[in-house]
């Protein structure tokens, strides 16, 4: 470990009383019971062999639909003043038959009240990635009616739980759902196509902005949204144009959308050989920069360039098809690695939250995930994860640093809460700071967990 126990309490101190920590899971990731819901794109994406690598499906996952309150004892453990979760739509909708899905509304209210009663705000991400089927058969992302049936669902669910949901977030990393299930088909619902990665950034941006209205018209106490955003460097000059290229697409055409900038005449230029962004209605776009109460990034790791050379590291998610464009170089990432080939390297997060704090002037910021998968050895009833434990004891500082900076950060959510299934890597990656045995779905702290708590407790 890298540090002495007595600089917990020291990092502790170092944020506001009213500092905001939780830990996040998704819908897909952990509920399993496919069978009590519709199906989704994840569901279609992850019966194709060879789409996840250990073939991994929905089912039982992390089980928590059935396991729920356990999970809110191991968040009560923690101490945890926020669970941020997903709602997953074809569990609440019925696009068979055309009708809310009563049981799974329940399954959330339940949820949601049993965190209120531990005394655990309820942050809840509208759209984790779980399409429903039907829509994707209309044309998912790429279709103009997505955003007016997104603006059903946010009704939907507001009218069910604006009264007692702490934090709401609408989307959760545009940029995955466009450039690594629609530009590339790394992740469902699978396209390989650049264009309709284009497209589909447009629309969710679109329904992000519906959703905030209906938001808004049932009194939602904090609203906003979440990013993957990150920092885009490198050692050469060379590389300078691909740097700037790639932090467009991983962060600019997002935070233009978000303030108002709409597509700018960069992207418009760095994208023209893919499309000509005439599926653009001027007034459409506007709804993308409601104003937001927060904006809720993800960080896990920094983007690092050099110029290209035949062989591309093991990066999961950094290559350069997955930011159409890209030319000359590769990506590359330096030790200390996770699990996904992700540099570790805190400091990027200092500078991610600076710029984003620069190009969104008067949002609050949120850390809304941050975490990382690194080799996890049960032994009995002790998980020793020092990598991950001083991922999160570096990281927590560098969000102390941008405080210190004064920047308007509020919050901070582990991710994740436990093990589960991460997406087309299977549930080999581990990220839980609880270890869940996937043969009898136990629970066992992990060190990481321990520090969390301790932490919190000496706040
Ligand atoms: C971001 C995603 O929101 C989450 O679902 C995923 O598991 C983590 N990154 C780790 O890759």
């Amino acid at each position: 470990m890298s540090f002495q126990p007595n600089q917990i309490k020291q990092l502790a101190q170092r944020f506001p009383s009213d500092f905001t920590f939780g830990s996040a899971t998704a819908s897909w990731q952990i509920e399993g019971s496919s069978a009590t819901r519709g199906a989704s794109v994840w569901d279609d994406f992850a019966a194709v062999k060879g789409n996840i690598k250990d073939g991994t499906v929905a089912d039982p996952a992390c089980d928590s639909v059935n396991r729920y309150k356990e999970d809110i004892e191991l968040l009560k453990y923690l101490g945890v003043d926020t669970y941020r979760f997903s709602v997953s739509w074809p569990r609440v909708y019925d696009f068979k038959n055309d009708k809310p899905n009563q049981e799974g509304l329940d399954y959330y209210s339940n949820l949601i009240d049993g965190l209120i009663e531990a005394d655990i705000k309820p942050t809840l991400t509208m759209y984790h990635w779980d399409l429903p089927s039907e829509l994707q058969e209309k044309g998912g992302w790429q279709w103009s009616g997505i955003t007016d049936e997104f603006e059903k669902y946010a009704e939907l669910l507001a009218s069910n739980f604006a009264d007692r949901v702490d934090t709401w977030a609408t989307l959760n990393e545009p940029w995955v759902v466009s450039f690594l299930g629609h530009a590339t088909k790394i992740h469902a619902p699978g396209l390989g196509d650049p264009r309709a990665g284009f497209i589909s950034a447009y629309y969710q941006m679109v329904a992000h902005g519906k959703a905030m209205r209906v938001l808004r018209a049932h009194n939602a106490n904090r609203a906003g949204t979440v990013l993957n955003l990150t920092e885009i460097i490198t050692d050469f000059e060379s590389c300078t144009d691909a740097v700037k290229h790639v932090d467009n697409l991983q962060n600019g055409i997002w935070l233009d959308m978000l303030s108002g900038r709409g597509i700018s005449e960069f992207t418009k230029q760095a994208t023209g050989e893919f499309t000509d962004w005439s599926f653009v209605n001027e007034e459409e776009l506007k709804l993308a920069s409601e104003p937001i109460d927060f904006l809720g990034i993800n960080y896990y790791t920094p983007n690092r360039i050099e110029p290209a050379e035949d062989v591309q590291e093991f990066i999961v998610g950094q290559e350069p098809e997955v930011y159409p464009g890209t030319r000359d170089v590769r990506f590359v990432s330096r030790e200390p690695k996770s699990l996904m080939g992700w540099e570790v390297r805190a400091e990027s997060l200092t500078n991610t939250i600076r710029a984003t704090a620069k190009a969104l002037p008067g949002v609050p910021l949120m850390i809304t995930e941050n975490g990382g998968a690194f080799p996890d050895e049960i032994d009995g009833d002790e998980v020793h994860d020092p990598q991950r434990t001083d991922y999160y004891f570096q990281h927590l500082s560098a969000c102390a640093d941008a405080i210190d900076e004064g920047i308007d950060l509020q919050g901070y959510y582990c991710w994740s809460l436990m093990d589960n299934i991460e997406w087309a890597e299977g549930l080999e990656k581990r990220f839980g700071i609880f270890y869940v045995d996937h043969s009898t779905q136990k629970r066992t702290a992990k060190d990481s967990a321990k520090f969390i708590r301790e932490l919190l407790a000496s706040r």
